[in-house]
């Protein structure tokens, strides 16, 4: 099977082609336009593969002719789209370049896969995938006793980020809808794990405690999200690329909702386990609060039913031990953390976590 993967020099996109890398003879192209300064340090591993079994194409996802000329010569079985704008913070201080990749750079692709898509022979068409992957913020906020996500609840995105990630669901529902292209959609919870960039919660609390930093938590550390670890994502997706039905889109989840400020205590006391001679103990002392962000979403939590019953799918790691790994992982890739940087942004909010 020959898969294009789109953002996988990202955290989650490296996760997926490491698991795919080792555990299927998938060959795949990797298409990034590395948004990030530095981030050919989280794929020069793959390197080490035959090109027979993996490249890479530096190229941006909203530009025609270059992805066009990509499909065409890589003739790919599926494509698994995960590039994105997807910093909450950058989309509320800068929209732009998330409509133009999140909604229009998903549009292109569809184009091109619809294209390519109809030239192929009826094996070819019948076995061809388009799967995007999106968030669970695109269902919006939970009080507390509300029932988490389920694939109908109705979406209501309140950040530009999650407005960008359902338009972009609505299209790819759309051009299967319409053109009767073969995808497949998933709506994921808060990722966690290693070669997450250094801008998002659980890394910027690491690294921030580690330097001895204040912990900038916002608001009251209340709200809710729903953790899973990255590698769960990635089996997840491929189980789904394996097994999902065309047309249907599938919860995925950790079934672990924990508030924020639950989970820097955690990050806290995993630090003063780990660094007993560290002169940050305890860390927990480092924890600020700060101006909430606007319009901050409460709780997330997803229903995965679908998926565990229809896929068989469920996540193998817990919090607490995904949580020690990748704790353990920031320890020993600081020098990862310092070369890697988001380029065009001003850094405003930098320092305040996504989620
Ligand atoms: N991180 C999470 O918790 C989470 C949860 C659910 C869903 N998702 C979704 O999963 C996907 C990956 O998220 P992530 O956390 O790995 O994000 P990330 O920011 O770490 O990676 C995104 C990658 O996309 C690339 N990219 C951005 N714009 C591009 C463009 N125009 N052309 C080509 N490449 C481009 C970036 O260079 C980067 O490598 C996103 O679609 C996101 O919405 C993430």
């Amino acid at each position: 099977m020959r898969v294009i993967v789109t953002g996988g020099a990202g955290f989650i996109g490296s996760n997926l082609i490491r698991l795919l890398l080792q555990q299927s003879d998938i060959c795949i192209l990797n298409i990034d336009k590395l948004i990030f300064q530095g981030c050919y340090h989280t794929i020069r591993e793959f390197d080490t593969f035959p090109q027979s079994r993996y490249s890479f194409s530096q190229t941006d996802i909203c530009e025609y002719a270059l992805l066009n000329h990509l499909f065409n010569d890589f003739k790919p079985d599926a494509v698994l789209h995960l590039a994105a704008e997807s910093h909450v913070d950058r989309s509320i201080d800068d929209p732009e370049s998330f409509i133009q990749t999140n909604i229009f750079g998903t549009y292109n692709l569809l184009k091109i896969s619809r294209n390519y898509w109809k030239r192929l022979d009826e094996n070819g068409k019948k076995a061809f995938r388009f799967h995007h992957i999106s968030t669970d913020e695109v269902f919006g906020s939970l009080e507390k006793n509300d029932r988490p996500f389920r694939e109908s609840t109705p979406y209501a995105p309140n950040s530009p980020y999650s407005a960008s990630k359902a338009s972009a669901d609505h299209l790819v529902r759309a051009w299967h809808h319409t053109y009767g292209l073969p995808v497949t959609l998933s709506n994921c919870s808060n990722n966690y794990g290693p070669c997450q960039y250094p801008d998002k919660l659980i890394p910027l609390m690491i690294t921030k405690a580690i330097n001895g930093e204040p912990l900038p938590v916002y608001g009251d550390g209340l709200n809710i999200r729903d953790w899973l670890y990255v590698e769960d994502h990635a089996c997840a997706l491929l189980e789904i690329l394996k097994h999902g039905r065309i047309g249907e889109s599938y919860n995925v989840g950790g079934n672990c909702e924990k508030s924020n400020i639950e989970v820097v205590n955690m990050i806290c006391n995993l630090l003063d386990e780990l660094m007993p001679d560290s002169p940050n103990k305890p860390h927990k002392n480092l924890v600020t609060f700060v101006r909430d962000r606007p319009g901050h979403d409460q709780r997330y939590a997803m229903d995965t039913e679908k998926i565990r019953n229809e896929i068989g799918w469920t996540p193998k790691y817990n919090f607490s031990g995904g949580l020690r790994n990748t704790v353990t992982w920031y320890m020993k890739n600081l020098d990862w953390c310092n070369a890697v940087k988001y380029k065009q942004y001003d850094g405003k909010r930098l320092g305040l976590q996504q989620l």
